[in-house]
């Protein structure tokens, strides 16, 4: 799949992504109880769960639970062709472990979806998006108990018959490798990053892989035509020198990411995590069955957020000062965000490319974008807009070296920016931090009208998607 000289591959799918506990509210509405989601970030570090103080940015959020219309409305205007979202697993079985869904938690999603389908806009969704039912982590310890593996198949059958007419597209886990530095987000684990039992964190992730393996069986029998794939939290790592261990360093720091799209695409555990795991002692407690059916069940294809590239160096008295939950070592020849993540557009490139020589799988880039404050402005006309053109900048870089990786012969099946509207962040649950192409007015201190405001980047995006990506290039 070839693009035509500047354009995108026909049917491409452009859009945006977004993950319930990040906008849309009503945390305890209609049955739903709380989440790990929720918890962020006072979960992490625990001794405060929940509940969160009462101007907690989580609660409300940008409210997406009620004005999905308004909002959708939006994405519709730009040319939107999917929306990635994810289902709260608590609002469709509150505690987890109940025997029967919750009618009213199911109702939201129905409506969304039909409301997706009124502008042809195709629904993408992630089934577990770094949130739990709350109780499933207090009281079976989360993804380090097997159980969980019967909790998340009885969610994922319910979800998977319910919309197997309507959806499509699938994602087993949100950045499951982001579990190595966020066991609480990752995986419901309440210990502080670092600090975890390895052989509990191995386990934890062996039971999400089988849980996405009879994901990816279970979706296939319900409807053959599903598109069931694996994310991960992709930042490439350059070597710091040509020094040998340095380069090798990069590539042990590469393998934390992509053991976890070799277990998920080809189906087996690699030679080099074996040795891992005998090295530090782990022994893995493997069922009967697990490995056949991780064998059997790979990912039809993979998806990937990408936001930045870090280096890599043997020296331990190297400074490790970029980064977010993960740490690198800065690049000399990269500017960063003013959250310190280093934008790199050629390292898109660099990586889609490892990527498909590795597994020849189609590619989803289902994140990217830059977190950035934005200033609300007259527009000129009696309205407000932000004049983001370094957001603009960010995305035009990112999505020219899309379109090289295509003509590298990477087959790409989208791209879906991360919050293409103005959501509550992950890492440290604020405001301040927009990554959207529409402006919410709402702040850390939350305040704000909750209206909603398109961003110069929304007219931008819009003719990008008008002219599957040609203007990228021109001008
Ligand atoms: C990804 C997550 O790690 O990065 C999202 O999948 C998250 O949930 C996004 O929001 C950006 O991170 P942050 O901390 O800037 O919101």
């Amino acid at each position: 799949m070839t693009g035509d000289k500047k354009g995108f591959p026909e049917g491409f799918l452009w859009g945006g992504a977004l993950a319930a506990s990040q906008c849309e509210g009503a945390t305890l509405e209609d049955g739903k109880k709380w989440t790990t989601g929720d918890a962020m970030p006072y979960g992490v570090f625990s001794d405060v769960i929940i509940p969160p103080p009462d101007d907690y940015l989580k609660k409300e959020a940008i409210d997406f639970y009620h004005r999905y219309k308004e909002d959708i409305r939006l994405f519709a205007e730009m040319g939107f062709k999917t929306l990635r979202i994810s289902l709260s697993w608590a609002r469709i079985f509150p505690d987890g472990d109940e025997e029967q869904p919750n009618e009213k938690g199911l109702k939201f999603y129905d409506d969304l979806i039909d409301e997706l389908e009124k502008y042809g806009i195709e629904p993408l969704i992630t089934l577990v998006h770094f949130e739990i039912p709350l109780h499933l982590a207090e009281a079976y310890g989360g993804w380090a108990n097997r159980k969980m593996i019967d909790f998340y198949e009885k969610f994922v059958r319910t979800v998977y018959t319910r919309y197997k007419d309507k959806v499509r597209y699938w994602i087993t886990f949100n950045e499951i490798n982001v579990v190595l530095d966020a066991p609480f987000n990752g995986a419901g684990i309440n210990a502080k990053p670092g600090e975890v039992d390895k052989q509990v964190l191995y386990q934890a992730i062996h039971h999400q892989f089988v849980a996405s393996a009879l994901a990816i069986k279970i979706g296939h029998e319900i409807n053959p035509d599903f598109k069931i794939g694996c994310m991960v939290a992709n930042s490439p790592y350059y070597p710091l020198t040509p020094n040998p261990d340095d380069v090798w360093e990069a590539v042990r720091k590469d393998r934390e990411t992509l053991f976890f799209a070799d277990v998920q695409a080809r189906g087996a555990y690699p030679g080099y995590m074996k040795r891992f795991f005998k090295e530090n002692g782990i022994s893995l407690e493997i069922a009967e069955g697990d490995l056949e059916l991780m064998k059997a069940n790979t990912v039809d294809y993979i998806s990937f957020s990408y936001y930045m590239s870090y280096c890599a160096s043997a020296d331990p008295d190297v400074l490790k000062e970029v980064g977010n939950v993960k740490s690198g070592i800065k690049n000399p020849y990269l500017k960063a965000s003013s959250w310190g993540w280093q934008i790199d557009p050629k390292g898109l490139r660099y990586a889609m490319n490892m990527f498909y020589d590795r597994y020849q799988l189609p590619l989803f880039i289902v994140e990217n974008g830059l977190g950035a404050k934005d200033e609300l402005i007259p527009d000129g006309e009696g309205g407000f807009t932000v004049a983001d053109d370094y957001r603009i900048a960010y995305f035009k870089a990112h999505l020219q070296q899309a379109y090289e990786a295509i003509q590298d012969g990477v087959e790409l099946l989208g791209y879906t920016s991360w919050g293409p509207i103005d959501i509550v962040s992950n890492t440290f649950s604020e405001m301040e931090k927009r990554y959207g192409f529409i402006y919410v007015d709402k702040h850390n201190d939350g305040s704000g009208s909750l209206g909603r405001y398109r961003k110069k980047s929304f007219y931008w995006y819009k003719d990008v998607i008008a002219t599957n990506g040609a203007s990228l290039f021109q001008g």
